[in-house]
């Protein structure tokens, strides 16, 4: 049997997208070829790459409104630097939540002053940052919409009249948001897509050449809309997967869909986690996150057993990430909420023993 996957990514992927992608390994739409031993300029693979930008831009609202998806390379890391490559002229305005946001600004400031809006960072990113003030005169305002290794998710953006730019490498396609607020969105894959490997970007033609300096090819988003993702060799075994998991999530009845079954699966943990004196939740109540759950045991001496519960429950993927500590339950879009239910289950066992 399957295990249980709570890894925080790479992470479960819908069974049947497993089936399919396999399948076309061997034998990729009845070629007697594999998908990843042909062209990426066969029309086959021209296909998936059309379909895969337009399921992208349909099922987050956007089609006909002035943006374009590419899908890149570099995972979201390399999206740190050429978001500020390609935007940001002198100044541009950040805010702190956590790791990945930490490591956007370390890129930036490489191109210009970098103002911190607000950071969690006092409080070791528990809680999102409410009260403050975004330059008018910034390039644009950057933020991460889910903070993968602490547990935090923003439920509401600001309203700006500079650029708003969101790494929703966590919770893209999990969620029903304005995406249309947004000038620039990007994400790796390997959370609610496909596997690692490419990046998905939603950008706003018109926010881009107004930067004065020299964009070398690879790092210039005009380069990769000229050129449809194609403009070198693009990882076609991952984008592949994208669009199969895309093509998955419409069926399913899209983003609407699958955030009704995603407020379900966070829902009956996050009780389990405040019912259960065992157990206490290390992010802010309100600023909880419905695809990454951190918690911690109040009594470590129970680790050792708790550990052994949900591994003999056939759970994998459970620990916290090593600056948080404790325990991290993600619940990507992928994640059955049968999986969720065994937890639960192995947590209220563990009350019920000690
Ligand atoms: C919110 C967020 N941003 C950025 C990254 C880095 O992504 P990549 O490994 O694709 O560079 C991650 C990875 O987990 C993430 O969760």
């Amino acid at each position: 049997m399957k295990k249980h996957n709570f890894s925080a990514g790479p992470c479960i992927l819908p069974q049947e997208v497993m089936k399919k992608a396999s399948e076309a390994i061997i034998n990729f739409n009845g070629l007697d070829l594999s998908l990843i031993e042909i062209s990426h300029r066969s029309k086959d693979i021209v296909d998936v790459m059309e379909n895969a930008k337009s399921l992208a831009l349909e099922l987050l609202g956007l089609e006909g409104k002035g943006y374009q998806a590419l899908f890149l390379q570099g995972g979201a890391s390399t999206q740190f630097l050429t978001v500020a490559y390609n935007l940001l002229n002198k100044k541009a305005a950040y805010l702190n939540t956590g790791t990945w946001s930490d490591k956007a600004i370390k890129e930036a400031k490489l191109f210009g002053e970098i103002v911190e809006v607000a950071s969690s960072k006092d409080s070791n990113f528990n809680y999102i940052p409410k009260n403050y003030n975004i330059p008018g005169d910034a390039d644009y305002f950057h933020c991460t919409s889910n903070n993968t290794i602490f547990g935090t998710s923003m439920k509401s953006f600001p309203s700006t009249n500079v650029p708003l730019i969101c790494d929703m490498s966590s919770d893209i396609f999990s969620r029903v948001l304005d995406f249309s607020k947004f000038d620039l969105i990007y994400a790796g894959a390997q959370k609610n897509m496909g596997p690692a490997g490419t990046t998905l970007v939603i950008v706003k033609e018109d926010i881009l050449g107004k930067v004065e300096r020299a964009i070398p090819s690879m790092l210039d988003y005009k380069t990769h809309i000229s050129k449809d993702s194609m403009f070198n060799t693009p990882p076609v075994f991952a984008i592949y997967v994208s669009m199969l998991t895309l093509e998955w999530l419409k069926n399913l009845g899209g983003i609407e869909a699958i955030e009704e079954v995603n407020q379900k699966k966070a829902g009956l943990l996050y009780s389990e986690i405040d019912i259960n004196p065992l157990f206490k939740g290390f992010a802010n109540i309100e600023d909880r996150s419905n695809m990454n759950a951190t918690f911690n045991l109040v009594n470590d001496e129970l680790k050792e057993t708790f550990d052994e519960m949900w591994k003999e429950a056939g759970i994998s993927g459970l620990n916290g990430h090593r600056s948080v500590g404790g325990y991290r339950a993600s619940m990507y879009n992928a994640l059955p909420l049968e999986s969720v239910e065994v937890l639960v289950d192995v947590m209220s066992d563990l009350e019920r023993k000690a």
